[in-house]
């Protein structure tokens, strides 16, 4: 019988590939829920700790159980001192990524259960994951930033810690609910690219570490994670609020794509954008000149984009787009907002993994051969 032509899907998409009760993202009804509860619920009502616990365990937890998670996170805070050497040798030589990459793939020479690929010790190291990622993207942002390593502070919540060791003072509590709330909405987003890099890795059994690292590397890119900083850039090169329009025409005429704009599955206004963006409005009025400034002409490619773009090819807003003005608000240089993602991310990339795992299968495609076969090897001296 010939073989039937192969359908590639190229990008993999419209195609599942495992069942899961972590997250679920309705496209075209602009909807999030994380294990059932709606992005804006949890937002309003919880805290970046509580929703971490929510995705690992597929549960609220009562109070003892948040009291001793949020005490393992702050247990687990603490970054080894190779660790941080590491970090203040090489931050300034290479992208704040690759450092956040490396200085994660060295934890496993300080953890003694790092291959041990029990439901328990996954769990734990989990937790660690979470709690360390989050110290070393803000030892990355503050050795950057010519400070030096600050021991964290195992009293204060997590993105509050986040934030002492990022600028080495205790931060206000309006900058924490809102930085909070950023972590809650990079959390967990279903099967994208990275959290499926995460999965790939797995699915051969490497361990969590190695796989969360696979995560980090994927996330980086401009077309994912990459995007926040990517945004931002393009409002500093709009510089005058009065430019938003031709810059973008421009652009699209030349055929680029506005980073923060668009989604593999979101058709509509994504919700997080929707959350992230209400915090830009305030700027517009009161913010500083700068502030003002980006606020004003991300509210201006906003309309313009949607208007050109939105009911016509379904690219709105994604949550990339307002992430950069929020996070300059918030006193945060622009090269730490994809290590913030990632920190975020690092739950739901735990999440999947130990999901994954209870019904593991190696992650293999196919891919459509298109080359030749059987080739009679040419010795060296009788090619041209
Ligand atoms: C994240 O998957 C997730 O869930 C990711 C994420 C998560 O939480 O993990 O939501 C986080 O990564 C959000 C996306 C951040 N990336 C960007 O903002 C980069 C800019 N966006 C695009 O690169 C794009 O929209 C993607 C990559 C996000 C999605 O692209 P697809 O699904 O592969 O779609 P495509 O590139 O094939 O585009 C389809 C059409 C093309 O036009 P035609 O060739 O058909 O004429 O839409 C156009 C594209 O040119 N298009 C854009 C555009 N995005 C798509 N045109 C202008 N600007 C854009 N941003």
């Amino acid at each position: 019988m010939a073989d039937t032509e192969p359908v590639i899907n190229k990008g993999l998409e419209g195609i599942y590939f495992a069942e899961s009760s972590i997250c679920k993202v309705d496209g075209q009804a602009g909807k999030l829920y994380y294990r059932g509860y709606s992005i804006e619920e949890l937002c309003g009502n919880s805290d970046f700790s509580e929703v971490s616990y929510l995705l690992l365990n597929d549960k609220l937890p009562n109070g003892n159980e948040l009291e001793g998670f949020r005490q393992q996170l702050a247990d687990e805070r603490y970054l080894p001192k190779s660790v941080v050497d590491f970090i203040k040798e090489n931050s300034m030589r290479m992208h704040p990524m690759d450092t956040l990459r490396s200085a994660v793939s060295m934890l496993p020479a300080y953890d003694t259960e790092a291959y041990d690929n029990s439901p328990g010790s996954n769990m734990r190291k989990s937790v660690k994951l979470i709690s360390k990622s989050a110290s070393i993207a803000a030892t990355i942002g503050r050795v950057r930033s010519g400070g030096d390593y600050v021991m964290p502070d195992q009293s204060m919540g997590h993105v509050e810690s986040f934030l002492y060791m990022l600028n080495g003072r205790k931060p206000d509590p309006k900058t924490v609910k809102i930085l909070d709330v950023m972590f809650i909405v990079h959390a967990e987003h279903s099967s994208n690219a990275s959290t499926f890099g995460v999965i790939v890795a797995g699915s051969t059994l490497a361990d969590i570490y190695a796989a969360t690292t696979a995560g980090i590397a994927v996330l980086k890119g401009p077309l994912h994670g990459g995007a926040d900083e990517a945004a931002l850039e393009m409002m500093y090169n709009i510089g005058d609020p009065d430019n938003t329009e031709k810059y973008i025409e421009d652009a699209l005429a030349g055929k680029q794509k506005i980073m923060g704009f668009g989604h593999r599955v979101y058709k509509t206004y994504d919700p997080r954008a929707r959350i992230v963006k209400g915090y830009l409005e305030d700027l517009q009025t009161n913010g500083s000149g700068e502030l003002k400034n980006l606020s004003q002409i991300a509210l201006r490619a906003e309309k313009l984009m949607i208007d050109k773009l939105g009911a016509s090819k379904g690219i709105w807003p994604n949550i990339d787009f307002f992430a950069g003005p929020v996070y300059v608000s918030l006193g945060i240089q622009h090269e730490i907002f994809t290590p913030i993602f990632a920190a975020s991310r690092m739950s739901g990339w735990c999440a999947h993994m130990l999901e994954y795992w209870k019904n593991n299968r190696l992650l293999r495609p196919l891919e459509k051969y298109t080359g030749q076969v059987d080739l009679k090897y040419v010795r060296i001296e009788d090619r041209k």
